[in-house]
């Protein structure tokens, strides 16, 4: 038989949380006078709540104490939180489902893999907290993305060796993470962007299940 083992990232692949961590990036930048765009929130992709702050704050030339930096992380998370908790099913990405109902059919090794440190809460408010055989996620890592440590830990929770893995991600940071762990990438998003991955989907609609099966049978 062949079991492989599939790790999804959370954010930006089976649900669009990246919105609601602008608004409430944006909210906090704004207390403390920082211009914060779009186009850097997409920079803040893939990595974990402690580095993007130091990014905003750079960008922002600011500098602050210990104490505050930690009261504003406290801050940003409440505000995001406040987002999460209105989430429902309805917030998950196209044919994310049809992908893990697919794999769960074929008996296929299913892991989370996300930096974010909210993921058990967002999993179950969604309700798919029980389609995943494993999950690693911001609480289980010292090293963020790039760093393929998410990724080697999730292997070893499905006991799959890493290079029968696939991961599922649509951050540069993430697609580097998989290639570092010796899997295959898979890049949901923009093929100028995730150029660095395996493949690239634009999203779940465009992933058929005839490519998961080869993904499955031959390697
Ligand atoms: C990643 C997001 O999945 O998780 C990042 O792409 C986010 O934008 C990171 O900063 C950490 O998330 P959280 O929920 O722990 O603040
Ligand atoms: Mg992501």
């Amino acid at each position: 038989m062949n079991k492989k083992g599939f790790i999804f990232d959370l954010d930006g692949v089976i649900v669009d949380t990246a919105k609601y961590h602008f608004l409430a990036w944006q909210k906090l930048a704004k207390s403390i006078d920082v211009d914060f765009t779009e186009a850097e929130n997409e920079q803040l992709k893939g990595v974990s709540r402690v580095k993007s702050l130091e990014k905003i704050l750079e960008w922002g030339n600011k500098s602050i104490s210990e104490d505050e930096f930690m009261k504003l992380m406290a801050l940003k998370n409440n505000d995001y939180l406040s987002y999460i908790n209105e989430m429902d099913e309805n917030e998950i990405l196209p044919d994310v489902s049809r992908v893990l109902n697919f794999l769960i059919d074929a008996n296929q090794g299913i892991s989370l893999g996300s930096a974010s440190k909210n993921a058990r809460t967002i999993l179950k408010k969604v309700n798919l907290y029980n389609s995943f055989e494993a999950i690693v996620d911001g609480n289980d890592v010292i090293k963020g993305k790039p760093n393929p440590e998410v990724f080697l830990k999730a292997a070893k929770a499905l006991n799959i060796s890493p290079v029968d893995c696939i991961v599922f991600e649509d951050s540069v940071a993430g697609i580097q993470a998989a290639n570092a762990a010796n899997m295959i990438s898979i890049g949901v998003g923009e093929k100028d962007v995730l150029n660095q991955a395996d493949y690239v989907f634009k999203d779940f609609t465009e992933l058929e299940n005839s490519f998961l099966n080869k993904l499955i049978k031959n390697k």
